[in-house]
């Protein structure tokens, strides 16, 4: 679920004439190149360490908390970020209050996030559909699992070994889904890393995302994503 180099560019044209002073909220290397300057941040030094390309004159990675930004007011002209959304939904008011306070007034954040369908589908149809048709990779079927539960919790908020459990239920026959599939076995067993994990995820609809968006943005929209399996559930969400 990895930017394509096709929403590396969207995101590029998406804050054209904005891309002076760039904010990245998170370390996605795909996106370091974006902008003539641009300042990643993360409260994870170890996701910085292993995921951040080195710093350079164009670009940085700080350790900071995108709820309390270090930064004065007006300090960007955009904000990126993938996924950034899914990391923090439990606090969108605050994360999009505190995106427009260091954005300067007439600038623009864009950013990739996965949305949840407005009507969920069921385990059992998320089931069916992969033994029929599976979509190329088993993160895939990961985000749909957490997707079909994520109405059920605060915030759309899922712990992730709550995927695994729902996951070992609906497939309790391995083999079978790697003979359906054509996965490796390997990479079905990834989803046993979930095993006693305390991560949790946030996985909003667009609705829920524009409610909070729009109380401190004038402007919130989405712009479609394509050419990968769940193009349709991960859009760019654009405000202004
Ligand atoms: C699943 S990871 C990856 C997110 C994104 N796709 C990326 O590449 O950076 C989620 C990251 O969000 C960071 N994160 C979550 N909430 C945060 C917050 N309030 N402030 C700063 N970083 C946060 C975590 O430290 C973690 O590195």
């Amino acid at each position: 679920m990895r930017p394509t180099p096709l929403d590396v560019e969207k995101i590029s044209r998406l804050i054209q004439g904005h891309d002076q002073n760039v904010l990245m909220l998170g370390v996605t290397p795909d996106y370091a190149g974006v902008g003539t300057r641009l300042t990643a941040v993360d409260r994870t030094p170890q996701m910085i360490n292993q995921h951040w390309p080195q710093d350079s004159e164009r670009c940085t990675a700080l350790y900071g908390d995108w709820l309390d930004l270090p930064f004065d007011d007006g300090a960007y002209s955009s904000v990126i970020g993938d996924g950034s959304i899914n990391s923090a939904a439990s606090g969108l008011t605050g994360l999009f209050r505190e995106m427009r306070r260091v954005l300067k007034g007439s600038g623009v954040a864009a950013i990739r996030v996965f949305c949840s369908p407005e009507k969920p589908q069921s385990l059992a149809e998320v089931a069916y559909g992969y033994l029929e048709q599976p979509d190329l990779n088993s993160t895939a079927l990961r985000f749909r699992i957490a997707m079909a539960i994520a109405h059920q919790f605060p915030g759309y908020t899922v712990r992730l070994e709550k995927v695994l459990e729902h996951f070992n239920e609906m497939f309790p026959d391995r083999g079978l889904l790697a003979e359906k599939t054509g996965w490796e076995q390997t990479d079905i067993a990834r989803f046993d890393s979930l095993k006693g994990s305390d991560f949790e995820v946030g996985f909003p609809t667009r609705e829920h995302i524009l409610t909070h968006a729009k109380r401190s943005f004038a402007s919130a929209y989405f712009v479609e994503s394509e050419g990968y399996p769940l193009a349709e559930l991960c859009p760019v969400l654009v405000l202004r």
